[in-house]
């Protein structure tokens, strides 16, 4: 196990190239088992997220070869049930579900168990597609769907408690494809991975209208063939470095970005007086330090409102903006594990009922920290490079699952970070 040795005050500057999605990936590499056709996706983060995926793939018996950010998979003969051992340990395997039933008519994904961010039950996955024809039973841990006579096309509504779903939009999108006659998802999840997940199903010969908005619609196709497909940049770790450089920058230029996907994050920086410029193409952008910081309240909602994937990050830059911004997490509202550790470097936070309150104080004292989950230890990054002194993050497996080679990027912008052997 790695940590992470930040020695704070250095301040960032210069550019970095952002990675593609991890989270368009995800549901991407799943949909290609919906062929036994050559698939081929570009730009997939080195992030270890992606390589479970990729083992998960291995292990349904699909070929599958990894060279520099892009994966060749060919599901050309596979089995019907996604191997435990390895979907334990993520979360995100639940999009096997999709895929697996539509192709194979019957699957066996083992249902994920706790979260540290919050209650993340996949009820929603299973109405959707028990609507589209298939059984669910529980067994032994798994979710056992099956449709021996295929899947048919329905009217399916996917709003949850918290609102949309995204991987359930993905799930049901991809069992879609192949089903029988059209479906309609309405409450459909609108995320930019959703669309690209939409683009890569049609590049296959799928017949999707709609995705982007709350209602999604599908044709289903008797076969869908394999493709070549450029996974979108990743908007989170755009957002988490544009978040560092009002942090910590002079001046930090980020390329390969999408100017509509950091919309909501740009506005609150704005807001809370930094400064972003986009270039003409919308595809490069640089943020700098504004002169007088101010406060801000973030309400996180489902795209294209303020994700819930970037409250932990404001909240470290919160910790030390003068005066008091307030953080309302309404997707997760427990995702606040971040706060204690930032209050143990001197943060002065307040969290009660979803919502967090942060005083500014000017500024944090080092001190050893522990992550415990991806964005959280993002926050513990981001906090450390201003901090007083030099600080430990440990459980640095924690940001692996998402962001690649995030001390790499931090070494070139001139950060004084190391990665070490705990
Ligand atoms: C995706 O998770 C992302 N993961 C998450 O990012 C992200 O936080 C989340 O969407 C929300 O934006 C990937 O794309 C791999 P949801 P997902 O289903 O699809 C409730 C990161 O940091 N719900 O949209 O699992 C649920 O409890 C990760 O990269 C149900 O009630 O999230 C939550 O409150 C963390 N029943 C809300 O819906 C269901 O069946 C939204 O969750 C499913 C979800």
């Amino acid at each position: 196990m790695d940590k992470l040795i930040v020695h704070g005050g250095t301040p960032i500057h210069g550019a970095i190239t952002i990675s593609g999605s991890k989270n368009a990936s995800l549901p991407i590499l799943a949909a290609t088992l919906l062929t036994d056709e050559d698939c081929v996706i570009r730009r997939v983060p080195d992030v270890s997220d992606t390589n479970y995926m990729v083992q998960i793939l291995t292990g349904l018996g699909a070929d599958v070869e990894r060279f520099s950010g892009t994966v060749r998979v060919t599901a050309a003969d596979i089995s019907d049930t996604a191997p435990y051992d390895i979907v334990r340990r993520m979360r995100a395997s639940v999009c096997m579900m999709g895929p697996l039933l539509a192709r194979k008519r019957r699957c066996v994904v083992a249902l994920p168990g706790g979260c540290v961010i919050g209650d993340r039950p996949v009820d929603l996955h299973i109405r959707g597609l028990e609507a589209l024809g298939a059984t669910a039973t529980i067994d032994g841990g798994n979710v056992v769907l099956e449709a021996p006579d295929g899947l048919r096309g329905a009217t399916i509504d996917l709003c949850g408690t918290n609102g949309p779903t995204v991987l359930g939009t993905d799930n049901v999108m991809m069992a879609a494809t192949l089903a029988e006659g059209i479906t309609t998802i309405t409450s459909a999840a609108c995320e930019p991975e959703v669309v690209d997940l939409a683009d890569f199903l049609n590049a296959m010969g799928a017949k999707i209208t709609g995705a982007g908005t709350p209602v999604i619609t599908i044709e289903g196709v008797s076969k869908l063939k394999g493709c070549v497909h450029n996974v979108i940049p990743d908007r989170i770790e755009a957002g988490t470095f544009m978040a560092a450089a009002a942090l910590a920058g002079e001046g930090v230029t980020l390329r390969r970005v999408h100017e509509g996907h950091l919309a909501a994050i740009t506005a609150v920086l704005r807001k809370a007086g930094h400064q972003v410029h986009f270039n003409d193409s919308g595809d490069a952008c640089t943020v700098l330090r504004g002169d007088t910081p101010m406060p801000a309240e973030i309400v996180t909602e489902p795209y294209p409102g303020y994700p819930t994937d970037m409250q932990a990050q404001m909240t470290a830059l919160f910790a030390t903006t003068p005066g008091t911004s307030v953080v309302v997490d309404t997707i997760f509202p427990q995702r606040f594990m971040h706060c204690a550790e930032l209050k143990r470097m001197g943060a002065d936070i307040q969290v009660s009922d979803g919502k967090a309150v942060i005083t500014g104080v000017k500024q944090l004292s080092a001190a050893p920290v522990m992550a415990s989950d991806l964005r959280a230890s993002a926050a513990l990054v981001l906090a450390a490079l201003t901090a007083k002194g030099t600080t430990e993050i440990l459980r640095l497996y924690h940001i692996d699952r998402g962001y690649e080679h995030i001390d790499e990027k931090l070494l070139s912008l001139g950060a004084n970070v190391e990665r070490v052997r705990e």
